[in-house]
């Protein structure tokens, strides 16, 4: 057996199935294996490698910067993490972002600026945060109990109280519940990702509009995966008809490193005071070195570049063989076959020296980097779509 895979597999801990591949290095989107063979990858680290692997504009800015100060702590001031700031407020509305370190965290924070708001506003008894069915919103005890998904739940009591979960696209379910708890706020993925790449009705959002005036809600809207230009739009929420009060993101913005963003909108822009919440590395000058560069090259031509690669991919997808439905927005892709295993074709696609993902539903899930080049997505859907026919046979 592969070295690097035997050492991993005595010495790492088993959270993860990984598939038999050992990556090396990788330029753009292509990985390099240790025998030197060379993948299309249309996963980008879940999400993350938003210009690719080792993307020089990224790594410039970061090395930079880790040549110049590293980390000092959030005792102090520094450059990139107030800028990144400002950019994020004003290319979002938003009025003030709280920095962390993953997806999870971001939440987290999201959780408790709802929380401390609902019972400032209405009373301490309003802690309810209302999710959705087969949504996803991290590992942490916390985001797992707000992850409407029960498989997640089970080996892990108890989970943090106060989470209830709505079905999507169904407002008066959904009114029903805020009228039946003490709600503090709806969290909610535009685009639903882990959960089966799926988007949210207009109508539905709108409703979640509604709500959020009608009771004074707090709405969260976790971009940790949909963020950052990945559906057309900066951020997912662009392309509905709400505004909310928490944006959360992570993933993409930091591009290969860490990094959580937490953005308080109006209402809650103040809501936390010293003390409230913290973290050593949030904010570290290098990870919003890094994001800075990524955020500003997101400009309307490169995210009408993402919409028209995202028309692409869904017109080769839709009516290839064994495709029963392509879902999502923008360069969040899910496929569902009619027939066979989604694991099966990603397994297939490997072979074939592409790289692709899965998520619930039984889809295959395409989360290419944003400037993947026409040729390698046309080369990549061509095997993507040969696996989809042979797991039709
Ligand atoms: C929508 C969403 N929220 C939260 C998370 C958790 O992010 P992280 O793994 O960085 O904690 C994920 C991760 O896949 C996600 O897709």
């Amino acid at each position: 057996m592969n070295e690097i895979i035997r050492l991993d597999q005595e010495y790492v801990a088993s959270t993860y199935a990984r598939f038999p591949l050992n990556i090396v290095k990788g330029k753009g989107s292509i990985a390099v294996d240790d025998q030197g063979d060379e993948y299309i990858d249309m996963g980008s680290g879940i999400a993350v490698n938003l210009f690719g692997y080792c993307d020089e504009t990224w790594s410039n800015a970061v090395t930079q910067q880790l040549f110049t100060l590293q980390h000092t702590s959030n005792l102090y001031y520094t450059g990139p993490c107030a800028k990144l700031a400002q950019m994020l407020c004003q290319k979002t509305g938003m009025k003030k972002v709280f920095f962390s370190n993953s997806g999870a965290e971001s939440n987290e924070c999201a959780i408790k600026a709802a929380r401390k708001y609902a019972a400032e506003t209405k009373g301490p008894e309003y802690t309810t945060i209302i999710t959705l069915e087969n949504s996803f919103h991290g590992r942490t005890l916390t985001t797992l109990a707000a992850t409407g998904q029960d498989h997640f739940h089970e080996l892990f009591q108890p989970l943090t109280p106060g989470f209830v979960h709505a079905a999507a696209d169904d407002c008066e379910g959904l009114e029903k519940l805020v009228k039946e708890n003490k709600t503090a706020g709806i969290m909610i993925e535009c685009v639903q990702g882990e959960g089966g790449v799926k988007a949210l009705s207009k109508e539905f959002v709108s409703c979640i509009a509604k709500l959020q005036k009608e009771y004074d809600l707090v709405i969260i809207d976790d971009e940790v995966q949909a963020g950052n230009g990945r559906t057309g739009k900066l951020y997912a929420f662009m392309n509905y008809d709400l505004i909310p009060d928490v944006v959360t993101t992570a993933k993409g913005i930091g591009g290969g490193l860490p990094i959580g963003v937490t953005m308080l909108g109006e209402k809650v822009k103040d809501i936390f005071k010293p003390g409230d919440n913290g973290s050593t590395f949030g904010g570290n000058p290098a990870v919003c070195a890094g994001a800075l560069s990524n955020l500003s090259r997101l400009d309307d031509a490169f995210l009408k570049e993402v919409s028209e690669k995202s028309a692409y991919l869904f017109k080769q997808l839709e009516h290839a063989e064994n495709v029963k439905l392509v879902s999502g927005m923008g360069l969040m892709i899910g496929i569902e076959p009619e027939k066979g295993k989604a694991a099966d074709i990603a397994k297939e696609c490997m072979k074939n020296h592409v790289l692709v993902l899965t998520a619930g539903g039984n889809k295959v899930r395409l989360l290419p980097a944003l400037n993947i080049p026409m040729e390698l997505l046309e080369k990549a859907v061509d095997v993507i779509k040969d696996a989809f026919a042979k797991a039709g046979e």
